[in-house]
């Protein structure tokens, strides 16, 4: 069942467990999140991310997620990731989207105020939760056309930016960066553990592949509640992808076969960060 980020949170906040995110750019991987998750009782977020997005055609994801959501169990929020168009933010509204994340990452503190109000406010008829980011989580984006330098959050601006924009969770930046890894990360814990107690709202780590296991059990002990998976899904997918490649004899192999090895190996993703979250059995 679709579900807001508020109702899901809330729960991960109260019993000390995060919900895992994941991205997805097809209908084959709506699925294979689906399945796994509601195999292992997890509630999840199913997230487009904008940086994927066909603006012609995005609407297809959304109208199969609407469709096929209240089949399922489990909690599903369906999410928008990294938004920066208030256009595209209200077109997803529009579409049902229970969640949304405004990225004003690139702006100035007040900038980024200003504008994540007002996605707040858009948000608000919808019923939508709204994610916003304080400091700057860098890292390569999907295409990896460049590296951004991260900039950690401020636990001084935390309390005033959550008052003065009303959001449901926030994006915080404590060594954490999107994409691969060219060395292992090492999360802040003492900076998240003072983010969190300024924090009215749950927090979100975005970058939540590639981090060893033990460090995202002490970000999701000291207040994620959420953490963002992309990566580690299309290496999982990649890597499945190329060795059946190899083991097909057939020149027109049957797609039910091949394909379902792709969500096999996306479905293992999905239920090991389920389980590093804790969230097996919480849907
Ligand atoms: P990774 O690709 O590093 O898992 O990050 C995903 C993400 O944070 C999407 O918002």
């Amino acid at each position: 069942m679709l579900c807001t980020a508020k109702e899901v949170l809330k729960d991960a906040r109260e019993k000390r467990y995060a919900v895992p995110g994941f991205n997805c750019v097809a209908d084959v991987m709506i699925r294979g999140i689906l399945d796994r998750a509601e195999q292992c009782r997890a509630p999840v977020f199913l997230m487009i991310y904008t940086g994927e997005i066909d603006e012609k055609t995005w609407w297809y994801y959304p109208t199969v997620i609407r469709s096929v959501a209240s089949r399922y169990t489990i909690p599903i929020v369906m999410h928008l990731d990294h938004a920066t168009e208030l256009n595209v933010i209200r077109a997803s509204l529009d579409h049902g989207f229970t969640s949304v994340m405004y990225d004003g990452s690139s702006l100035s503190f007040d900038e980024n105020v200003a504008m994540t109000r007002k996605v707040v406010e858009l948000a608000a008829p919808y019923g939508a939760s709204v994610e916003a980011e304080l400091g700057l989580v860098g890292g390569f984006d999907a295409m990896e056309s460049e590296h951004v330098a991260n900039i950690l959050t401020q636990p001084g601006e935390v309390e005033a930016f959550v008052e003065r924009t009303g959001i449901d969770s926030l994006a915080v930046s404590v060594g954490n960066a999107h994409g691969t890894y060219q060395q292992l990360p090492q999360l802040d814990i003492a900076l998240l553990k003072e983010l969190n107690a300024a924090s009215k709202v749950p927090l979100v780590l975005h970058g939540g592949s590639g981090t060893p296991d033990d460090q995202m059990r002490a970000a999701i002990e000291n207040g994620i509640c959420k953490f963002n998976v992309y990566t580690d899904i299309r290496v999982a997918m990649w890597s499945r992808f190329k060795e059946i490649a190899d083991e097909i004899r057939r020149s027109d192999p049957l797609p039910s076969g091949y394909i379902a090895q792709l969500q096999e190996a996306l479905g293992n993703i999905v239920e090991a960060k389920a389980a590093l979250a804790g969230a097996l059995g919480r849907g």
